[in-house]
């Protein structure tokens, strides 16, 4: 070995003993004769002394340090003197005084320094091996890997068993775009990466493995956010012969093993659970952040008994009207509540309706078209108190939800109602099938194999296809877990009779030939004695991300990609050449760069 210990090891017990350390130049500063240099390796920094009075040779080396150098440092632990320990560091109470330096490896200029805040993420991602050298980087994957350590041993303890699935496969739908491989040796045809492994995991319970779980990496082609990546990992698992309880039941357990070995904090699970309508009604989104209040509240009531005609239309078309209340937000200038207006315009409300309380008035354009009574009914509603606004969104239930709920978190953020904490919830109860205004058709909540109710999969059997009434009214076993406003994962228990299944295709506008193009291996197994089954399949990214107090889940992946899916660093996406193209039977219907 090169060394014989880690430069965040060397503390007051090491006094007096010469240790050999490796790692990089972090800082260099020359003073009166003596260089000192700040040495990191992974386990963090060391004092390291150069002076001529110890070794001349080591010291004139020192001056031609340079940051990043790679170096190799032999030297005896000394105590700082006084005044000049640093209590931040483990090793702040000692340096070591050189006798040895040795340069492992030079470092060209660096692009940017290691410790400056202000560099671009482009910049970063871009010498992303440099960026990753920081320590808060460092933490972020040690803690990723602890995170997953956990799991597997919890999961490996309650008989999980990890199985691959292919990368290779077909078109696996959650909701978004597949990214696509062509078939060189199958002309004109492609596989899909997998959004999830979902159909594979189901088609393990039909053969028998009872219960699987896989670290896996999934593809979506999406647009994306700062908790988004075209891939990133779930971890993912399903179980046979279970309801509902018991895939939340391990997971929960799941969690709590993750918070106990990566943080040390113990949780205490149950978490709450919250029905899907219970919590956009009081929340505006399924992934609710409760750490605040500032709930939305049914204005319905007394909106009936004014004439505001935004309200009453809304209301007698089938809408609704609700609101939130802006703490302390009456002070707010005609300017600030415009641009709320557009805010809300800009979630998808028509509108913003204000009422603010102040000097004992209800002072609001629309006021007037209220009885006092009206205003004092939504006054107690909301709670609002003198110096408060009452901001009202009327329209379709799902705008007002969303409007509201997306006017709520901003708030949250703005006025700095958010409360530490570790907030869990499941949400249960969805329904199974939304509208889909824009296809005209029902499309499945979570995905196509996500199973009925035990009284809906009977309703679903015997109904009609096109029942509008019904197939809106049914509702899913499905659940989804959400901490602090994110949602962390999500799952269901599964259709495993083919008639269910056959059936749920038919509703969702897949025709009987269509199914048997895609899904046809589903259908097929599904014939073959599949067991009760269900999982569900964490977000490991954003998981993370909460549990390293990270912004982005860009900061707890290795290499992750930019908003536009591109690799900084490797240049991918790139143009091919024309020959492999050949190969694969693509011709291009782009204008290459060059020819622009
Ligand atoms: P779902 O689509 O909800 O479920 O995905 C599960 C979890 O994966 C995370 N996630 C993402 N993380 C980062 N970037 C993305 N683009 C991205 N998309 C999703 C979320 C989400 O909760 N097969 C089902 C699971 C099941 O039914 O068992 C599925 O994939 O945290
Ligand atoms: P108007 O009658 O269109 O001038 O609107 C009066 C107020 O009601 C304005 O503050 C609008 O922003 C607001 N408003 C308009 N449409 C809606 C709506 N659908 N929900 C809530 N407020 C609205």
């Amino acid at each position: 070995m090169i060394r014989n210990s880690y430069c965040g090891e060397v503390n007051e017990t090491r006094i007096g003993h010469e240790v050999t350390v490796a790692g990089w130049v972090y800082r260099r500063r020359d003073h009166g004769g003596l260089i000192f240099v700040d040495q990191r390796d992974r386990s963090g920094l060391l004092q390291v002394v150069f002076s001529p009075e110890v070794s001349t040779a080591a010291h004139e080396l020192a001056h031609g340090l340079r940051a990043e150098y790679v170096i190799k440092v032999k030297g005896k632990v000394r105590p700082r003197p006084e005044g000049t320990e640093n209590p931040s560091l483990p090793t702040g109470k000692v340096e070591v005084y050189a006798d040895y330096l040795e340069i492992l490896n030079e470092s060209a200029p660096l692009p940017f320094m290691l410790e400056d805040e202000d560099t671009s993420e482009a910049l970063r991602l871009k010498y992303r091996y440099l960026d990753l050298r920081r320590p808060e980087m460092q933490r972020n994957l040690f803690l990723r890997y602890r995170a997953v350590k956990s799991m597997r041993d919890y999961l490996d303890e309650k008989g999980f068993m990890e199985i691959e699935t292919p990368m290779l496969t077909k078109s696996t739908p959650e909701g978004a775009r597949d990214y696509l491989v062509p078939s060189r040796v199958n002309p004109g045809h492609f596989y899909a990466l997998p959004q999830s492994p979902q159909l594979f995991k189901q088609i393990l319970m039909v053969a028998g493995m009872e219960r699987y779980f896989q670290v896996a990496r999934c593809f979506r082609d999406e647009d994306l956010r700062a908790d988004r990546q075209p891939e990133f990992t779930q971890v993912d698992l399903e179980m046979s012969f279970v309801d509902i309880d018991d895939v939340i039941g391990i997971t929960e357990g799941l969690i709590k093993a993750v918070f106990k070995d990566s943080l040390g904090i113990e949780l205490n699970p149950p978490f709450i659970r919250l029905s899907y309508m219970e919590a956009m009604n009081r929340f505006g989104s399924d992934k609710p952040d409760t750490r605040f209040d500032m709930e939305l509240q049914d204005m319905a009531g007394p909106a009936r008994k004014g004439s505001f005609k935004v309200f009453l239309d809304a209301l007698n078309s089938g809408g609704r009207v609700m609101a939130i209340c802006g703490k302390g937000m009456a002070g707010l200038s005609r300017k600030e509540v415009d641009n709320l207006t557009e805010e809300a315009r800009a979630f998808g409300a028509k509108g913003l309706a204000w009422i603010k309380i102040k000097n004992g008035f209800f002072d609001s354009p629309i006021a007037k078209f209220f009885p006092e009574e009206a205003l004092n009914e939504m006054k107690s509603i909301l709670q609002a108190e003198e110096g408060d606004m009452m901001l009202f969104v009327a329209d379709s239930e799902t705008v007002v939800w969303n409007t509201l709920g997306r006017l709520r978190l901003e708030f949250g953020k703005r006025l700095g109602l958010i409360k530490e904490g570790w907030n869990f919830l499941w949400v249960t109860d969805y329904p199974l099938l939304e509208w889909d205004e824009e296809e005209g058709r029902f499309a499945a909540v979570h995905h196509p194999f996500t199973s009925p109710v035990d009284e809906d999969a009977e309703r679903i059997l015997t109904g009609d296809v096109t029942d509008k009434k019904l197939l809106s009214s049914l509702h899913a076993k499905a659940y989804d877990i959400v901490l602090n406003g994110y949602e962390i994962g999500g799952g269901s228990i599964r259709i495993h009779r083919e008639d269910v299944q056959e059936k749920m295709f038919r509703i969702l506008g897949i025709t009987q030939e269509d199914a048997q193009k895609k899904f046809g291996f589903l259908l097929d197994a599904l014939k073959f004695g599949a067991p009760p089954h269900g999982g569900l399949a964490l977000g490991l990214d954003r998981l993370v991300m909460l549990l390293a107090g990270a912004e982005s889940i860009r900061d707890v992946i290795a290499f992750p990609k930019t908003a536009k899916a591109f690799d900084m660093m490797s240049g991918a996406p790139s143009n091919v050449e024309q020959k492999q193209l050949r190969e694969l039977h693509i011709k291009l219907d782009v204008v290459a760069e060059e020819e622009k």
